[in-house]
């Protein structure tokens, strides 16, 4: 597919999602009027409004592919949007990255205070398995367990919790190329895993029959980190959002600082050939699967 073709593709679909996302999340999270209202308020400032939706349009994407219904395919995206709000909130904290801004506005503790921040966080992080074991996600019980438990392990110690763990320290140890790939697959892969994992959930496609997505998933996983990790070192802070050139100033290894910014868009490169290939068995329903990987690697934000 040709690059602009790839990009007008993915942005009239996230357009739409971002739009479902926003309204979703601003019917969820009504401010109460009691002392809990600075609680609501935080998060609605952290989910709502800005942020490319990758996510959730990784999981319609991939429903797209096993004809899952609309209302499945959206609370599935919005509950892993919620782990990624708040994996954000909790990664621009003092005790983390000390970011002042995020998705162009300030973050939370800066809009809020700290305390604020780690309980919106918090909460966002139980919403999230509140979304999918609810009746509306998918009607069969086994079904929601599964997404449940597929949530939970890429978000914990093994998946994006274990990686932020391995990222922090990362500023001090000197990281090998495996040992940067592990971590970027922890710390941004198995959110992204998930995403496509919880669609072949919902359509009970057994595991073994999985490989092909789940290929498709590490290899584009692995290319969205290495285009956060160029962009930090040459993209540009408005577009972004947030502020850039903080890995190198943190003296942290990443696979631009080992490869250098032009092999590692090169790797990027491979990836995403590597990742759409792994999808040669699906026809034309794959196509915004394939525009995603593209898109994965040419965006500027
Ligand atoms: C940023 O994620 C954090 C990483 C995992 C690298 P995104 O680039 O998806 O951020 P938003 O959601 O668009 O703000
Ligand atoms: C954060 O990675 C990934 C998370 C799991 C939140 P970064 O620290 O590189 O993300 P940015 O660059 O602040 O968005
Ligand atoms: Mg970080
Ligand atoms: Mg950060
Ligand atoms: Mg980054």
């Amino acid at each position: 597919m040709e690059r602009s073709a790839a990009g007008a593709l993915v942005a009239a679909r996230a357009a739409t999602v971002a739009a479902d996302i926003d309204r979703a999340f601003d019917a969820l999270l009504a401010v109460p009027d009691d002392p809990r209202h600075r609680l609501y308020e935080a998060m609605r400032h952290a989910a709502i409004g800005g942020g490319k939706r990758l996510r959730p349009l990784l999981v319609q994407a991939t429903c797209d592919l096993f004809n899952i219904s609309r209302e499945s395919a959206l609370r599935v995206g919005l509950a892993i949007e919620c782990i990624h709000v708040y994996s954000l909130v909790h990664d621009d904290l003092p005790a983390m990255d000390d970011d002042d801004m995020r998705r162009g506005k300030p973050t939370v503790h800066k809009a809020f205070d700290e305390a604020s921040a780690i309980l919106a966080g918090d909460c966002l992080h139980d919403l999230a398995f509140e979304i999918l074991a609810d009746e509306q996600t998918h009607p069969d019980a086994f079904v929601r367990i599964d997404l449940v438990k597929a949530l939970a392990v890429a978000s914990g110690p093994v998946g994006m919790a274990g990686g932020q763990m391995m990222d922090l320290e990362a500023e001090k140890a000197r990281f090998d190329l495996a040992t940067v790939t592990r971590l970027q697959n922890l710390k941004t892969g198995a959110l992204i895993g998930f995403c496509v994992d919880a669609a072949a959930i919902m359509a009970r496609i057994p595991v073994e029959a999985r490989t092909g997505l789940h290929g498709y998933a590490r290899d584009i996983g692995l290319a969205f980190q290495i285009a956060d990790d160029l962009l930090d070192v040459e993209g540009d802070a408005a577009l972004a959002g947030k502020a850039l050139g903080k890995d190198a100033a943190a003296g942290k290894e990443t696979f631009v600082s080992l490869l250098g910014v032009d092999r590692a868009r090169e790797q990027g490169r491979l990836l995403v050939e590597q990742a759409k290939a792994h999808l040669h068995g699906h026809g034309a329903e794959a196509d915004l699967l394939r525009a995603i990987a593209d898109y994965i690697v040419e965006r500027d934000r």
